[in-house]
């Protein structure tokens, strides 16, 4: 099975992942570890990255060694795309020499496309200003964790550059399985949520156009469970001069949200969320890094034991 897109995914296969984390955790234990080994280690995972990561790549490489299996991966700047090979051919090769692939690139949709032309499954680390559906499970999989089942009535605040963030993007789309869950909006300048977007969570949530967007100035702290930061995506920015449209998020400014809020923001960080947050009690970003190890164990699983039913099932006719 591919991960492309969050929109794919239902309420029952988000609960499978998240429960599916801790068997999974317990079975790859140093003393259970054979058992994985013969699941996993033959198994290898490509990771293909035409943009930089630390995190997507890296949590996937550790999640799968977890599991028992091994990674390889593609780099661009060795590769025989600098003798004019196409994408294409590239992915069509490297479907040969593995098990499953994460691909991330800078143009939004073509993790998509690619995937019609691999034979392993293929998981989107991220496509320009599109989608990052697995950043989104591990986001909503720490709001899990911090408020079990009764995440369904939360609320969430978004903060930065909500047009260009696929993260965000993502998430809400999570988040529009759960309609009781109420979304808001403190955008950078000039980076409000796209209108259709706005649309959908009105209609989705039940909430009114007028208050979806908040003024710095004029913010109700206790009203927020959730306050999910992002970085100003300058890699997709069309002007230079952005800087003055950020703010900052500083301790004193965290402070002001509710004891048992909690911040998260998928990372990197740049200077929209100061570093004097990192002791506030609310800070989960690094708890969030963490679980996205945990949570990719289950997306690996889930994607290359689906493909192999399936493989099973069409080799009975
Ligand atoms: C995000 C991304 O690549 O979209 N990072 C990540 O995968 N954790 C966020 C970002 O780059 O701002």
């Amino acid at each position: 099975m591919n991960l492309l897109s969050s929109k794919d995914l239902s309420k029952e296969e988000l609960m499978y992942l998240f429960n599916n984390v801790d068997s999974l955790k317990n079975n790859t234990e140093p003393s259970n570890r054979p058992v994985n080994i013969s699941l996993y280690g033959n198994k290898i995972l490509i990771n293909v990255f035409f943009e930089p990561s630390t995190r997507t790549s890296l949590s996937f490489q550790s999640a799968m060694s977890r599991l028992g299996g091994n990674t390889i991966t593609f780099n661009k700047e060795y590769s025989s795309i600098n003798k004019g090979e196409s994408i294409e051919d590239t992915i069509q090769t490297l479907s040969q020499y593995g098990d499953i692939m994460v691909i991330r690139h800078p143009e939004k949709g073509i993790v998509s496309k690619l995937s019609n032309i691999s034979s392993i499954p293929i998981i989107n680390g991220g496509d320009g200003n599109g989608e990052h559906p697995t950043q989104a499970i591990v986001d909503l999989y720490t709001i899990y964790k911090k408020y079990g089942s009764e995440f369904i009535n939360k609320t969430i605040l978004f903060v930065g550059d909500i047009l260009n963030s696929r993260t965000i993007h993502s998430l809400i789309n999570l988040i529009n399985l759960y309609p009781s869950m109420k979304i808001y909006f403190l955008p950078f300048k000039k980076r409000n949520p796209p209108e259709e977007l706005i649309d959908l969570v009105k209609l989705i949530h039940n909430q009114c156009q007028e208050d979806l967007i908040i003024d710095i100035n004029n913010i109700e702290y206790e009203k927020y469970d959730i306050i999910y930061c992002t970085r100003l995506q300058k890699e997709r920015q069309t002007e230079n001069n952005y800087e003055e449209d950020i703010f900052t998020i500083n301790n004193d400014f965290a402070s002001n949200f509710k004891e048992d809020a909690i911040i998260l923001h998928p990372l990197p960080r740049n200077n929209e969320l100061d570093i004097d947050v990192d002791s506030n009690k609310r800070a989960w970003y690094f708890k969030q890094a963490k679980y996205g190890v945990d949570i990719r164990m289950a997306i690996i699983d889930y994607c290359i034991t689906s493909t192999e039913k399936k493989n099973e099932s069409n080799s009975l006719y």
